[in-house]
């Protein structure tokens, strides 16, 4: 149904944590992917605790890429999450190798898109905004681009300058098809609303405050009972988050067949 790409504005505010526990919540099939620039892939690391490595897959890709056969190599490179339906492609090793991946993320961005074909959604983590090889192709073919922030001072001064930019770029055809603003820690000082006047863009949704559930999905802090808990104030609020966006894309697109303009 959607590709949706979360990025921030500065600092730390969640953005992979949020990535992944809304993909895991996600109602159907979901492919997350780590775009992050700043190299590392920290699902890998954080999540998975380092259990599980990858094979290089943006090497593989950037190869598959130029024997065009990215279609055929792309789904063996995603790796399962264990008990879900959750498949990550793990991002760049490194920043350097980030900046090789130039010609690889306009391509990407299509085979991802086609693969709602296949009942797949795709949940992408660009990382911070504004970064060297940062992967805006990505955000160009984004039916929603979600700006992630917290909700203090400094937070909204440095995410202002992107929201009206992911705007202007979504209003004349260069940039998402949508645009909005996902809270971490709604009310912690400023509200959805104070916080959507200060951006101009909508506030689709706010991510619960919860340092330590949240180390379950950030570091692969092994929760209360062994699984993930379905009841946890974060969890429920993954779902919110979850449910808002395939809302507001189908609205998007239900906007977009009747030739209203978003
Ligand atoms: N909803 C939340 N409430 C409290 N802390 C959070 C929340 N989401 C993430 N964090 C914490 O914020 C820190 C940064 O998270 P991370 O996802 O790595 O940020 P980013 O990808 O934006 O750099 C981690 O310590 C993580 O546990
Ligand atoms: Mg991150």
């Amino acid at each position: 149904m959607a590709l949706i790409v979360l990025a921030s504005a500065s600092g730390s505010p969640g953005v992979t944590t949020t990535a992944l526990g809304i993909s895991l919540v996600w109602h159907r099939p979901v492919v997350l992917v780590d775009a992050d620039p700043v190299g590392g892939s920290s699902v890998l690391a954080g999540y998975f605790q380092g259990t599980v490595t990858d094979d290089d897959a943006m090497v593989t890709l950037v190869l598959a890429h130029r024997d065009r056969r990215l279609a055929e190599v792309l789904p063996q490179t995603l790796i399962t999450v264990p008990g879900t339906h959750v498949l990550v492609l793990p991002g760049p090793k490194s920043h350097a190798q980030a900046g090789s991946l130039t010609e690889l993320w306009p391509a990407l961005a299509v085979e991802l898109s086609a693969l709602e074909q296949t009942g797949q959604d795709v949940i992408i983590d660009i990382g911070r905004e504004g970064m060297v090889h940062s992967p805006q192709a990505l955000l160009q073919a984004a039916d929603l681009a979600l700006l992630v922030i917290r909700t203090d001072l400094p937070a909204l001064a440095a995410a202002r300058q992107w929201a009206a930019m992911w705007s202007a770029a979504s209003q004349s055809g260069a940039g998402a098809s949508g645009v909005a603003a996902l809270l971490v820690g709604a009310g912690r000082p400023y509200e959805a609303s104070e916080v959507a006047k200060v951006l101009g863009i909508t506030v689709l949704e706010s991510v619960a405050w919860d340092p330590r559930s949240a180390t379950i999905f950030s570091q692969g802090q092994k929760p209360p009972g062994g699984s993930w808990p379905q009841r946890d104030r974060l969890v429920r609020s993954y779902r919110a988050a979850a449910a808002a966006l395939n809302q507001r894309v189908a609205a998007q697109r239900l906007a977009m067949s009747s030739g209203d303009v978003w």
